[in-house]
């Protein structure tokens, strides 16, 4: 890779066959559950502020094959798959599930969300308040089932390592892309859908060019940023 990420606006199936095994470090995804998540579901669920119309979800409509986890496991050492829960067929067991809890209130909304992990840990939780259009930071949202940028950033840094070399076989909107250009991961990442594939692509281009704090000399900063800079991090 000439830049630490490189996005493949195709059907994954394609650009994973063209894969050597355990070339990619750590597969994080989130394919697919096949719940048929549908549009309208999602509109009646949300009495608490208006929901955004994301229109028809034809992706979602049914899982992805078994032979396309074969292929996430053939390609990469490790593994965390989101929605893992509704692959349990497909997966052996594992001690290392990762929860989100979304501190949800009584709604109709999942409490929690599982991310099914190859990694020998115990069980790690992650509590960020996601319910609907109430969230614990603002964040814009791009894709009907986006995940918190926070939550991808903790996943990168519980379960890979810096420099790794990970790949989202089902980007979306681009949101593990962005964590690990956060967090000095190199990324790969593939998106069917041109609209979700644009979307994924500027965000990730946006966080490419923003400097890192951490790579920037404190001794070049004017004062005022520097102040600001010391007073972020001793609240953070
Ligand atoms: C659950 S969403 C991922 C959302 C993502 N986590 C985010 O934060 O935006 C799954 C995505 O996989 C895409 N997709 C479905 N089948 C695919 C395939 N065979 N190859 C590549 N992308 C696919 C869908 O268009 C959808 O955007």
């Amino acid at each position: 890779m000439s830049s630490n990420y490189t996005l493949h606006n195709l059907d994954c199936t394609e650009f994973l066959a063209t894969l050597g095994d355990n070339e990619i470090d750590v597969v994080v995804t989130d394919p697919p559950y096949g719940i048929n998540e549908n549009n309208k579901k999602v509109l009646s669920r949300s009495n608490l502020a208006v929901a955004i119309d994301y229109g028809d979800f034809a992706w979602d409509k049914k899982r992805i094959d078994t032979a396309l986890i074969r292929e996430i496991q053939r390609v990469s050492k490790e593994q965390v798959i989101w929605g893992g829960n509704f692959y349990t067929d497909c997966l052996p067991p594992s001690s290392s599930w990762a929860v989100w809890d979304k501190v949800n209130g009584a709604n109709d909304f999942a409490d929690c969300e599982l991310a099914w992990t190859s990694h020998k840990k115990a069980v790690r939780k992650f509590t960020y308040m996601w319910n609907g259009m109430i969230k614990q930071k603002p964040e814009k949202r791009f894709h009907p089932t986006q995940k918190p940028l926070d939550l991808m950033v903790w996943v990168l840094e519980t379960y890979t390592k810096p420099n790794d070399l990970i790949l989202d076989p089902f980007m979306g909107s681009g949101t593990t892309g962005v964590a690990c250009l956060m967090t000095g991961r190199r990324f790969i990442g593939c998106e069917i859908e041109p609209n979700y594939f644009k979307i994924a692509q500027d965000r990730i281009e946006l966080e490419s060019r923003r400097p890192s704090l951490f790579e920037v000399e404190v001794e070049q900063l004017p004062l005022v940023e520097q102040v600001e800079y010391y007073v972020g991090t001793n609240t953070a």
